[in-house]
């Protein structure tokens, strides 16, 4: 893909986050809550209207472009073909409903299962973060420098503690510095992308809660992969783990019980 499209498309979907600021205050405002799976498994009118604007934005404007998105049917799909993007349209919904705060909107955009461009909008903060292929990673447009490398035991690790055993958890706390956890797949990647944590893991993400993270990974040198370091592929999530250099080989380690 030309750079020169690629800063095409860019544009246009920073237009469509800015269209979004007109829109979300009023959502929240008149905010209706389901639940899907289960009682902790939260859907809003903010989440499917904020997929549904981008999906019409995608229609009117790049009608041959696929969406593959949490609150879809994502049947057909062809994700290592052509022009595809994933989107998480709220990531964090719990922190929505709950707190107001700690939410994200995740949007990757792939070439023949190439990743192109990455956005996560932290919407409550009016933070875009942004990765362009070859170009680096961008904070509300400035530069990301990549983070200094992180030896474990001075950095912290964010992970769900309901998703690790006690014998985990207990190993993790006593070789980092310390356990952090926003719960929000995208903002906990985030700290990592910005040097703050020193990784994120999560037992079973979907593919809409990584996507974005792989190019950030890429222009920033971080590590990325499944939890027992093998290949990680964007289309089909999995057990995943977004890391500082310094730290990943110990982190594995111990998730995987070789240390
Ligand atoms: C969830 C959040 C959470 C993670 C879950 C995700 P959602 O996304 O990212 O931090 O632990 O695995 O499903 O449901 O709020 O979009
Ligand atoms: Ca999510
Ligand atoms: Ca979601």
């Amino acid at each position: 893909m030309q750079k020169q499209q690629l800063q095409f498309i860019d544009k246009h979907i920073t237009d469509w986050f800015q269209h979004l600021d007109g829109i979300i205050p009023n959502l929240i405002k008149n905010m209706v809550t389901e639940t899907k799976e289960n009682r902790f498994d939260l859907v809003t009118n903010v989440d499917k209207q904020i997929q549904n604007d981008f999906e019409a934005y995608l229609e009117k404007y790049f009608p041959t472009h696929q969406l593959l998105a949490e609150e879809k049917n994502n049947e057909g799909i062809e994700p290592y073909q052509g022009h595809l993007w994933i989107m998480d349209p709220i990531d964090g919904t719990a922190n929505l409903v709950k707190q107001q705060e700690d939410y994200c909107i995740i949007l990757a955009y792939f070439e023949n299962g190439q990743p192109k461009l990455s956005y996560i909008y932290d919407y409550a903060h009016k933070i875009i973060y942004k990765a362009i292929e070859g170009k680096g990673a961008f904070m509300n447009n400035v530069k990301l420098e990549s983070p200094e490398v992180l030896s474990l035991k001075d950095t912290i690790v964010s992970f769900g503690s309901e998703y690790v055993n006690e014998k985990l958890r207990k190993a993790l706390y006593q070789s980092s510095f310390s356990v952090r956890y926003i719960g929000a797949c995208g903002l906990d990647s985030v700290r990592v992308i910005k040097g703050q944590f020193g990784a994120h893991f999560n037992t079973n993400p979907k593919p809409w809660d990584i996507a974005a993270q792989f190019l950030f990974a890429r222009e920033l040198g971080l590590v990325m992969t499944q939890m027992d370091g093998q290949h990680l592929d964007f289309a089909k999530g999995g057990p995943f783990i977004i890391s500082n250099k310094g730290c990943y080989e110990e982190i594995l380690a111990i998730i995987n019980d070789k240390h």
